[in-house]
């Protein structure tokens, strides 16, 4: 039989690189690059609309993944065009180029599409997005629900082996050196372990599920409590870590207090994600690994 072909648009990214590892057992995977050019990866910026024609054309694909996107909350606030030509031109080319052929679609979307007032959001919650990337992902998810059984997929904080320099593996790092850790207290999440989140997406792919969906893990927590709980499963001084607020710093973009995401209905449809302190300790084992 031959094998379904997927691509991955933003495979050089956090989450992508992971996913390509993942899908490439069972399909055959073309992942994109774009602006660094990586070797092995199809070099691809997303907001050319023949350069998305031509690989869409070339490629053929059965399954597009679109990861692509700015994840630095405070260049999209500050670089408004940026934001917008990636998250809602670039998403707009991919959905026109697959528009109308049998390719199964899946955009990947963010807990910053809510105010954060409420949290525990589900599905069927009205987003409020209350910054530039939390507004042009949202535009984005308007783009892709033109197109018949497309999977939006939100998640939030995605940790694993090769998150290095984002929060968590940041706050372990300096946590096992002894150094100070400040963590926001007015941030609520739900991180994500990254191998939930892979294998959510190869099951919900193989489904016949379309729609908005949560993917995320099964805490809700302060970001100064997840540093907490770091150092009690990495057996770490909490002493060293200090609590601080967002507001006190002059950050671009405002975070949202509280965007934890309610995962009862992927639950439901047979995914599985685990709490934080069980996503810390599947870290650690593969860390000492
Ligand atoms: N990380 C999070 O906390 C988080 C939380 C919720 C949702 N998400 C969503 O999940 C998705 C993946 O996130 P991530 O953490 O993997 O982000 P990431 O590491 O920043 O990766 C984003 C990817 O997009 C690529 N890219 C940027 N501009 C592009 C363009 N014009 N054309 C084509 N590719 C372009 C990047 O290339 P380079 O590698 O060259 O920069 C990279 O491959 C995003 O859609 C994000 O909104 C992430």
């Amino acid at each position: 039989m031959t094998k379904k072909r997927v691509a991955i648009i933003g495979a050089s990214g956090f989450i992508g690189r992971s996913l390509h590892k993942q899908l490439a057992k069972k399909y055959t995977v073309t992942g994109t690059c774009y602006p660094r050019e990586i070797s092995g990866l199809y070099f691809l910026d997303i907001t050319q609309a023949t350069e998305v024609n031509k690989f869409i054309h070339k490629t053929s694909p059965d399954i597009v993944i679109h990861l692509a996107a700015i994840t630095d909350l405070d260049l999209c606030e500050r670089n408004k065009k940026l934001a917008t030509d990636t998250h809602v031109l670039g998403t707009q080319n991919l959905v026109n180029t697959c528009q109308n052929k049998s390719i199964k679609f899946v955009y990947f979307s963010t807990d910053n599409v809510f105010d954060g007032k409420k949290g525990n959001y589900n599905e069927k919650d009205i987003p409020n997005p209350i910054n530039v990337y939390g507004k042009t992902k949202l535009a984005g998810e308007q783009e892709v629900q033109k197109l018949k059984n497309a999977i939006i997929l939100r998640t939030s904080m995605p940790f694993g082996i090769e998150s290095n320099g984002k929060f968590i593996n940041g706050t372990i790092e300096k946590l096992k050196n002894k150094q100070l850790v400040t963590a926001f207290t007015d941030m609520i999440r739900s991180p994500t372990e990254m191998s939930d989140l892979t294998q959510a997406v190869h099951t919900l792919i193989e489904s016949d599920f379309s729609g908005i969906i949560h993917c995320v893990g099964s805490s809700k927590l302060s970001m100064y409590d997840a540093a907490l709980e770091i150092a009690e499963v990495f057996g770490c001084e909490k002493n060293l870590i200090h609590k601080s607020k967002s507001t006190d710093l002059q950050l671009d973009a405002v975070r949202p207090y509280d965007t934890s995401l309610n995962n009862s209905l992927a639950k439901k449809n047979g995914l599985k994600f685990c709490t934080f302190k069980e996503g810390l300790i599947k870290l650690k084992k593969q860390m000492t690994n």
